[in-house]
């Protein structure tokens, strides 16, 4: 499973970007709290990983959509679209499909979109488990449904796992069959973290300097 982080603040891209990072995925709220202007943080993003970036339009309507994107696109050649799983955004999701351009349709919250984004040649679907789990819905079972959907019918559409709030939501996603999932940084380093690593390292650190040994000088 490839990781993206989901977060437009560059320092915190840069603090992980050492081969743990496939791409980068933000949204309004997220070039909101980063405080800096969208097409400059983007063109930053974008020149500091290999991988994908999404930048999501503003607009609702198919033109402003296309109008957006398309200024978007020509930031970098990885800029990805983001657009939103509506009528308006499928039509747009086609048109830069049949142009070339990558997509990433976001705000999926049910099998029948991820299903309509496949048809519409989106380069990603983002199913958001955490919100839905926030409604007592299961999230992940969303992400099993869009994975057998998918390979029932052979659709190349990515599953990006998205609103990953904890360590479980990613093993998770990863054992659903999602190809991407999209995390907090947070949470990318927590994945590291065990009490009995610590605990073990420890006891390591402990007997090593009983030893006086020194490995290099
Ligand atoms: O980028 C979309 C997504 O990951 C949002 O997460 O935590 O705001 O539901 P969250």
């Amino acid at each position: 499973m490839k990781f993206f982080v989901d977060t437009a603040v560059v320092a915190e891209i840069k603090e992980l970007n050492y081969g743990l990072l496939d791409g980068v995925t933000t949204n309004p709220t997220l070039i909101a709290k980063s405080g800096r202007d969208f097409k400059e943080v983007i063109a930053e993003i974008a020149a500091l990983v290999t991988g994908p970036v999404s930048a999501e339009v503003a607009s609702m309507e198919f033109e402003g959509m296309v109008k957006e994107g398309e200024h978007l696109a020509k930031i970098a050649p990885n800029v990805v679209i983001k657009l939103p799983l509506t009528l308006q955004g499928l039509k747009a999701c086609r048109h830069f499909t049949q142009a070339g351009i990558k997509t990433n349709v976001t705000l999926c919250f049910s099998a029948n979109q991820a299903l309509l984004a496949a048809k519409a040649g989106a380069t990603y679907i983002s199913p958001f488990i955490g919100r839905l789990d926030d409604l007592n819905i299961d999230g992940i079972e969303l992400i099993r449904d869009i994975r057998v959907i998918y390979d029932n019918y052979d659709f190349e559409t990515q599953i990006l796992a998205a609103s990953i709030r904890t360590a479980n939501h990613v093993k998770d996603a990863a054992i659903a069959g999602a190809d991407v999932a999209t995390i907090p940084p947070a949470v990318i380093k927590g994945l590291a973290n065990h009490l009995l690593t610590d605990k073990g390292l420890e006891q390591f650190a402990k007997d090593w300097a009983a030893t006086g040994q020194k490995i290099a000088a």
